[in-house]
């Protein structure tokens, strides 16, 4: 366990905002999370729990503690036939767990390559890519309630995962720091190839496996997305709205060629990067902050942004998507207040 006081934030999200933090806490044990609460620290005090920060937006300094699950450990804890379960600690980086999973040839997660951030936030945002959303590997979530220091475990079910949305996202259900993970994983693969592009990609590079679908799903994030290290971001910053079908009709009557994805009972996923390209934000600058040029889903610190720059780049962004197709854009990425 380290403890620091009145820090910087800056390295611990990838967006680099430099914004400070009254304490923060960084626990390497379960026993020391249950040692803390026991012991009362956290009453009456605001806190955050942070894991990568790859989904996060600090509009100020935080007033508060922030508690950072850095766990490790990666196991198996039990075999079947055709199914592995692998318990995964929460501060594990989610890469190296799909790098764990495809290096043995087990299936279920290696549409996840190479998204940013920890395990236990991989949950919480139910992550999803090329096809795949976590929730459908998961088995059990473990987790210390914040409120009393007992432990819980959750199954999918109780997740009550969503779009990039679960339980643990919705402070409703009570305030949760997941410690770890437990998945089931396929020892006799199929692989989701369905997504645009992804056979294709895959093809080039050789059969159908999970080692070359890892390797395709690499290859075309890094084509498209920036990498945080290099260009601080923290992935979609939107969530791609979900309309009915008149909805779309509506938006249609201004965009005929609007690209829209069935989801059965009516609705219709429309990609967020193509709405706001088309209201011209591609690639334009607000301050220090800007979208980025190559997918406008993606918003990004060029350097020395504010939170509440990049906030207000965000807002003007779904202005003037609101005012061209009439759809409210929301933020996938959590915004943290002062
Ligand atoms: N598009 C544009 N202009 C842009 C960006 C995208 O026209 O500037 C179009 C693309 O041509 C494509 C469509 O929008 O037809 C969808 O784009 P893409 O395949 O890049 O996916 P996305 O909908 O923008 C979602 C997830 C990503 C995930 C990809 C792949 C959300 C909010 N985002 O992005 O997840 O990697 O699909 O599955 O659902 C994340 O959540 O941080 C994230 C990166």
């Amino acid at each position: 366990m380290e403890t620091r006081e009145n820090i910087s934030l800056k390295g611990l999200n990838t967006f680099q905002v430099d914004a400070a933090a009254e304490a923060y806490i960084r626990f390497d044990a379960e026993d020391e999370i249950l040692d803390f609460l026991a012991d009362g620290h956290l009453d009456a005090r605001r806190y955050l729990v942070l894991g990568g920060g790859s989904n996060l937006l600090f509009l100020g300094d935080f007033h508060g503690v922030v508690l950072h699950p850095a766990m490790k450990g990666i196991s198996v804890v039990g075999c079947e036939p055709d199914h592995i379960r692998v318990k995964a600690m929460a501060g594990e980086a989610w890469d190296d767990l799909v790098a764990f999973a495809v290096g043995r040839g087990w299936g279920g997660i290696e549409n996840l390559s190479l998204i940013p951030g920890c395990v236990g936030a991989s949950v919480i945002q139910n992550i999803g890519a090329y096809g795949v959303e976590v929730r459908t590997a998961v088995e059990r979530v473990e987790a210390i309630s914040l409120a009393d220091g007992r432990r819980a475990a959750f199954t999918p079910a109780e997740c009550d995962f969503g779009y990039r949305c679960s339980r643990f996202k919705d402070e409703r259900h009570g305030r949760f720091m997941i410690t770890a993970v437990v998945f089931r994983l396929c020892r006799r693969p199929t692989c989701v190839i369905r997504y645009p592009g992804v056979q294709e990609a895959v093809a080039h590079i050789g059969a159908p496996t999970v080692g070359n679908l890892r390797r395709a799903i690499i290859q075309i994030r890094e084509s498209k997305l920036p990498d945080p290290v290099v260009i601080p971001n923290a992935g979609s910053f939107f969530k791609n709205p979900v309309v009915t079908g008149a909805a779309l009709d509506r938006v249609r009557s201004v965009a005929p060629d609007v690209p829209s994805y069935p989801l059965g009972g009516g609705r219709f996923k429309l990609p967020a990067g193509w709405l706001i390209e088309q209201c011209g934000w591609k690639g334009r600058t607000h301050g220090h902050a800007a979208v980025h040029r190559d997918h406008a889903l993606v918003l990004v610190n060029n350097g020395n942004a504010t939170g509440q720059e990049i906030y207000d780049l965000s807002e003007r962004i779904r202005q003037s998507v609101s005012s061209w197709f009439g759809l409210t854009l929301e933020r996938e990425v959590v915004v943290v207040r002062s």
